[in-house]
């Protein structure tokens, strides 16, 4: 048998443009891993909510990670991330969540606190990983750097729909001004803001549908990475 080499897929930008779906695709086609790391931020701004700190305390935050214990499962081809032994499923997927992730993920200990299970993963697995700054810090030396976005209107659009199908009531005008507030947060900070590296590619995908946007990265890593499949 031969070993198949691994590869490091990273794919960066802003919420909504769908990078999750379409990962997630991508991993089922070339039967490698996906990972969402912003499952990480989401499920420490999870706890931290349990605690009754603020997010954008950075002390207070700091204090409290050595009692969190994460792990990354797969079942059944999917990822679960176990929070001190428990799995919270979509409690991590709510619109507030995303404000406590997006607030945690600016505190430097946050992110050194997440730092090697992310590069442990893409070490002894071929994964495409999703993020803000999976090409830039988590995976400098990936095979294919993607960063994907949207328009903003269009972004707002998919998270509303996907927010209404998982049955959560919510507006569109919310959706939108709560995706611009965080993109801003997001790509401002001080430390891994969500931008492109300069070896990624750049696609904007608001004129293309779901299948388009997966033919289109396919044929981006295909090109990249030809003959290692
Ligand atoms: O991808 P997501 O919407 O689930 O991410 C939630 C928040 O987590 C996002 O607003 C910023 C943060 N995040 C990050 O800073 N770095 C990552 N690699 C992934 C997410």
């Amino acid at each position: 048998m031969t070993t198949k080499k691994i590869i490091n897929i990273a794919i960066d930008g802003p919420g909504g443009a769908g990078k999750s779906t379409i990962s997630k695709a991508i991993a089922k086609k070339l039967d490698i891993l996906y990972v969402d790391t912003g499952a990480l931020y989401r499920t420490v701004g999870l706890f931290v909510k349990s605690k009754g700190v603020d997010p954008k305390d950075a002390e207070g935050v700091t204090a409290i990670l050595p009692e969190i214990s994460l792990e990354v499962k797969y079942e059944n081809g999917a990822q679960a991330v176990y929070l001190n032994g428990v799995n919270h499923g979509d409690a991590i997927r709510t619109p507030e969540m995303s404000m406590y992730a997006s607030n945690v993920s600016a505190i430097p200990s946050v992110r050194a606190f997440l730092l090697e299970t992310q590069k442990q993963i893409a070490r002894t697995n071929s994964v495409i990983m999703d993020g803000r700054d999976i090409g830039t810090v988590i995976l400098p030396n990936a095979d294919v750097k993607i960063f994907l976005t949207a328009s903003p209107e269009c972004r707002a659009m998919r998270r509303y729909k996907e927010l209404c199908e998982r049955g959560q009531s919510v507006k569109y005008e919310d959706v939108l001004k709560e995706m611009n507030e965080r993109d801003a947060q997001d790509s401002s900070r001080a430390i891994a803001p969500a931008k492109p590296a300069e070896d990624a590619i750049f696609l904007d995908n608001s004129e293309l549908n779901f299948e388009e946007s997966v033919n289109a990265i396919i044929d981006i890593i295909e090109n990249k990475c030809g003959g290692t499949r």
